[in-house]
């Protein structure tokens, strides 16, 4: 069944009636990996695959909510004693805290939703969660007044006070201002952004997830980026985005040896952005391919975010001759992103499915990407 039928006869069922539809995208990212709490520059886009929440007020002081995926229901006040148990009611719960917070209006609801987000796979799907929400309560309860930039922000702030991830911006951004058919590079200093059109011709993005998750009971998240306060703090400056290798160098000796190669791979990876840029305007794809594979190898051994089972995704994608390859978000499983000559495309998902399988015992999926609209309003109530 669709997405949106499933959604409003379970809306029906449960509540009554039917409420209005919003939705949310999960997000690829073409470069630029943990440079986005570092002040630096990202290049992301919204993607085909949706988070979506049937909505109504319910004339209460409560919330109550109903996760098709997960089958499961939760309600709550909207106090910040009202917490909810369940950690994915409490996405909810952070993004209505995070409105009331900057002065925005919140009053009960009921919602019903359902995503084809995958999860734990890196393509955001509780960014998606957040901001279909945050959307859908600046629509129904402020009339839009809060700025998208702000809606961004309160998925943020609802991670970093309500989920424990200490994120930067990036997924929030993407999942709010995606566009059809662009990428968009997006300054997270200054917070200025263009769109890039991208539609390649010769090329296709497909994502190749190993569906393994290695959940490390130690955050290692934020461990990176406290190593990256750490030096941005030694060196004396804000982020790491005004760092350059000279500086990191000159102070090698005062830091951690862990502390100097998270910088680096960060300084190294805000170039290589730019340097993609440059290439897609030239339609140079090889150039953006060999910045990807640079990002891996950053990302797997600068950084230590990879996993086995990633790498080995990243040499089968090198010896089949894709011409860009890297781990994709935060890290330690999920999906690689590919850059793939169309030619290329059928042999390259067959021999990775297979010699996947043959090692680990399962086939990785695969998504096309295409790259869609973010955060928006589906259909009115009936
Ligand atoms: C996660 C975070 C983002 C970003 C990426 C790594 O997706 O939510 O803010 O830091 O990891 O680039």
């Amino acid at each position: 069944m669709e997405l949106t039928q499933k959604i409003n006869s379970v809306f029906a069922e449960r509540f009554g009636g039917n409420g209005t539809l919003y939705a949310s995208a999960g997000r690829i990212n073409l470069i630029g990996e943990h440079t986005d709490y570092n002040g630096g520059f990202v290049f992301p886009g919204a993607i085909d695959k949706v988070i979506m929440a049937e909505i109504r007020t319910n004339g209460t002081d409560k919330v109550r909510v109903y996760s098709i995926d997960i089958d499961d229901y939760a309600e709550f006040g909207l106090n910040e004693a009202d917490a909810p148990e369940q950690s994915w009611a409490r996405y909810i719960f952070g993004v209505c805290r995070e409105i009331i917070k900057r002065g925005g209006k919140v009053e009960g609801f009921d919602a019903v939703f359902a995503g084809n987000v995958p999860l734990g796979a890196g393509l955001s799907s509780s960014a998606a969660l957040e901001s279909c929400f945050a959307f859908a309560l600046n629509d129904m309860f402020n009339d839009n007044s809060i700025d998208k930039f702000e809606l961004a922000r309160i998925g943020q702030s609802t991670e970093h006070n309500y989920c424990g991830v200490n994120c930067g911006i990036m997924d929030q951004f993407a999942s709010v201002f995606g566009k059809k058919d662009h990428l968009m590079r997006l300054d997270c200093r200054s917070m200025e952004f263009e769109y890039y059109p991208f539609s390649p011709k010769d090329h296709v993005l497909v994502l190749v997830d190993s569906r393994v998750k290695h959940e490390l009971a130690d955050s290692p998240y934020n461990k990176r980026r406290a190593s990256c306060e750490r030096v941005a703090k030694r060196l004396g400056i804000e982020t790491l985005r005004d760092a350059t290798m000279e500086m990191l160098d000159a102070v090698k000796t005062d830091i951690t040896a862990e502390d100097y190669f998270r910088a680096k791979f960060v300084i190294e990876e805000k170039e290589r952005v730019l340097a993609v840029c440059d290439a897609l305007n030239r339609g140079d794809y090889e150039t953006v391919g060999r910045c990807m594979y640079e990002t891996h190898a950053g990302l797997s051994k600068d950084y230590e975010v990879s996993c086995e089972e990633l790498d080995f995704l990243n040499e089968v994608a090198r010896e089949c001759g894709v011409t860009g390859s890297r781990i994709m978000g935060g890290g330690f499983g999920g999906c690689t992103i590919n850059l793939v000559k169309k030619e290329l495309l059928n042999d390259f998902v067959e021999i990775a499915k297979k010699r996947f399988n043959e090692k680990y015992g399962h086939e990785p999926k695969i998504y096309n990407v295409i790259i869609s609209d973010g955060a928006r309003k589906v259909s009115d109530a009936e």
